[in-house]
This record gives C-alpha cells, sequence and structure tokens, in this order.
C-alpha cells in the first residue's frame, strides 16, 4: 500500500476520513493537509500533517514527490453558500484545486477520489428519485464547480487512463467537526441547539426535502468505492449516494422523541433556501448498490439517535477541579 495523501484534511469530512483511512491503512501511510497552518488539537491533527494549498501545482508536486503517494482523497473546496458568498474564489479553489490534483496524479499515477455533491443537479434536473445519469444544469457555483470536477475527472481517467472515483455525496450530518459553509449546515446545528438550548431557529422552511447522510455511512461509501474491483464501476464520477430524504420537520420531529420539549421556528435565508429549491429531493442510488455493493447503515432514527448519545457527551461540561 502506497501512502494516501489527504487535502482540505481539516474539514467536515477530513476530520472523520482521516482516523478512519487510519485505522484501515495504519497511520504512517495517510498524510493530513490543509490550508490551515496549525492544526487544532484532535485526532486528525496528528501527524504526519503537512501545509498544503491546493491551489499552488508546486506545493501538491512537492507533496506527493515527498511522500511517495499513491491515492488522493481530494476534499479541499468551498461549500455551496459559502462559494455563493465568494464566487471568484469559489472557482479558483474548487476547480484550480481539482486541475492541479489531476494533473498531479497524471504525472505520479496517482488513484483520485472527488467528492460532488447533489448540488451538481440543478433546476431542470427531475427532482425525485433523480437518475444516476440526469440533466445537469446547476444554477450555483458551486454545482457549476461539481458538475465541471466530474466532467475533468472523466476525461482524465478516459484520455490519461488515471483512476478517478466520485460520489454525489449528499448534506452530511455529523458532531466531530463544524461543517464548513454549506446549505445542509442547517441539520447539524438543529442537533447542537436542541441539546445547548432546546430550540432552535432553521434557515430553512419546514418542508424542504434533501438528502442526507450520517458521516459514518459517508465515509466507509468513500473508502469502499476507492477500494471497488474497477471493472464493476460503469460511472467514474459520480455515484449517487443517499441515505435517507428528509425535511427541517421532520429531523425535528425524530429529535423530540427524544428531547420532548424541543422546539422549531423558521426564518427562512432566501439565498440558502433558493439553493435548496434548485436540488434534487431525493437521489436513486442504484447504480451504486449494483456497481460497488452501496449499504447505508444509518436512517433518521438511527443516526438521531446516535448523534444526540455522541453529542451529548461532546458537549458536557468538563468537571470542575476541586479547591485543596
Ligand atoms: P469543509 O468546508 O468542512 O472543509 C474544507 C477544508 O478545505 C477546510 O478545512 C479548508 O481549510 C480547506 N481548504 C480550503 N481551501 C483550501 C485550499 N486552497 N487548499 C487546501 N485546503 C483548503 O468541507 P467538507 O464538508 O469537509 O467537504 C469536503 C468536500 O466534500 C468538498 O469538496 C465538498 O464540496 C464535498 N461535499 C461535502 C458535503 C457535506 O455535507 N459536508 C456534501 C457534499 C459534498
Ligand atoms: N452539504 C453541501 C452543501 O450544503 C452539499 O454539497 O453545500
Amino acid at each position: 500500500m502506497t501512502t494516501i495523501l489527504v487535502t482540505g484534511a481539516l474539514g467536515q469530512i477530513g476530520s472523520e476520513l482521516v482516523p478512519a483511512l487510519r485505522q484501515h491503512y495504519g497511520a504512517d501511510k495517510v498524510i493530513a493537509t490543509d490550508l490551515k497552518v496549525l492544526p487544532p488539537s484532535g485526532a486528525v491533527a496528528i501527524a504526519p500533517y503537512d501545509h498544503l494549498d491546493c491551489t499552488d501545482p508546486h506545493q501538491l508536486h512537492e507533496a506527493v514527490r515527498r511522500y511517495d503517494v499513491g491515492a488522493i482523497y481530494h476534499l479541499a473546496a468551498l461549500l455551496s453558500a459559502a462559494a455563493e458568498a465568494a464566487p471568484q474564489l469559489a472557482w479558483s479553489v474548487n476547480m484550480s484545486g481539482l486541475y492541479n490534483v489531476l494533473e498531479v496524479a497524471r504525472g505520479y499515477d496517482c488513484q483520485v477520489f472527488f467528492p460532488s455533491s447533489i448540488g451538481a443537479f440543478g433546476p431542470d434536473t427531475p427532482r425525485d428519485l433523480t437518475p444516476q445519469v440526469a440533466i445537469q444544469r446547476p444554477t450555483t457555483i458551486y454545482g457549476v464547480t461539481k458538475v465541471a470536477g466530474e466532467l475533468l475527472c472523466d476525461y482524465y481517467a478516459l484520455r490519461f487512463g488515471i483512476d478517478t472515483r466520485g460520489l454525489r455525496l449528499p448534506g452530511l450530518v455529523s458532531y466531530v467537526a463544524a461543517p464548513g459553509g454549506g446549505t445542509t449546515d442547517y441539520a447539524v446545528e438543529m442537533f447542537y441547539h436542541a441539546i445547548r438550548y432546546g430550540r432552535y431557529t432553521c434557515f430553512l422552511s419546514a418542508d424542504t426535502r434533501l438528502d442526507m447522510m450520517y458521516m459514518p455511512d459517508a465515509i466507509s461509501g468513500m473508502i469502499n468505492l476507492m477500494a471497488a474491483d474497477a471493472t464493476r464501476l460503469r460511472y467514474r464520477n459520480a455515484y449517487n449516494i443517499t441515505a435517507m430524504s428528509v425535511t427541517p420537520a421532520e429531523i425535528a420531529a425524530a429529535i423530540r422523541e427524544h428531547i420532548p420539549g424541543f422546539e422549531i421556528d423558521y426564518d427562512v435565508d432566501p439565498v440558502r433556501q433558493a439553493i435548496a429549491d434548485s436540488w434534487p429531493r431525493s437521489l436513486d442510488d442504484s447504480a451504486a448498490h449494483a456497481d460497488w455493493d452501496w449499504a447505508p447503515r444509518f436512517d433518521l432514527a438511527a443516526m438521531t439517535q446516535d448523534m444526540l448519545a455522541r453529542l451529548t457527551e461532546k458537549l458536557k461540561p468538563a468537571p470542575r477541579r476541586q479547591r485543596l
């Protein structure tokens, strides 16, 4: 097994992907990298860690050469709401970053994982049970970079034989690291606020239906896809995957099963609502099931139970030191 490099490793996904990869392949086989110079405390911060700006091709080449990298999980990107607030920066990070990763992969024959998104679809796409192959005309800069990224990965696979693989991830719910500026962040926030304050004001409307997934399923999906038999993969970039299709009101009801007094109200943010309204309500992930045995473990009830238990533990106040 050659070394694995993870870009954007200190974000919501990387904070859990890096420890999972290290457990799977060995701690010294996984190099965590990010734009942030000083890693905060936490499992992902354990060496090997390197500062790496994916928009700088020289830094990427140097890291891949120095660590003898054979696979790159390219997570560095701006998410949908952050990208809409800074479209030019989003283009630079999401597109130049991916181009640099693919070029270095071409030079050193690396396997590449690219996380696409439900945001790669747009308002013209069928919104219910969105097929694996469907029209993709997104109206956000985030979606534009994800469709272009899917196509670029396909091109490098076809033209240069690079082993690129990708997933269209839904909104991810997790408790280790905070989400980094997405439209689906409300789902994570709701759990934190339920435990801390017993109430939450949601920035999407009550009936906004989107695909969601608990982070452990997303992590195993990425690792399993990268290990899958290449001859079975009909689609390189990227496979639809989902675990549940839910609204804010339904997540609130699931939380109320554990915290009966939990209250939710709505103060809709027009920018993020417009983004959500342009995305699918549910994805058809049958191709992922058929081609590489995709099988999520967590539905809404199971995710809610685990998320509340783990967050309650995480947010528990530290015990006071006794005075001598
Ligand atoms: P995040 O925002 O939490 O983390 C992104 C990380 O990238 C951050 O730590 C940031 O410091 C780093 N970064 C930013 N610019 C960089 C640069 N120039 N060079 C190197 N690092 C840089 O994002 P995430 O939620 O972990 O998402 C990772 C990937 O998965 C992204 O491509 C995202 O589009 C995709 N995705 C995420 C979700 C989700 O719900 N989290 C859903 C679908 C797809
Ligand atoms: N969770 C992501 C976002 O909201 C979807 O790609 O941006």
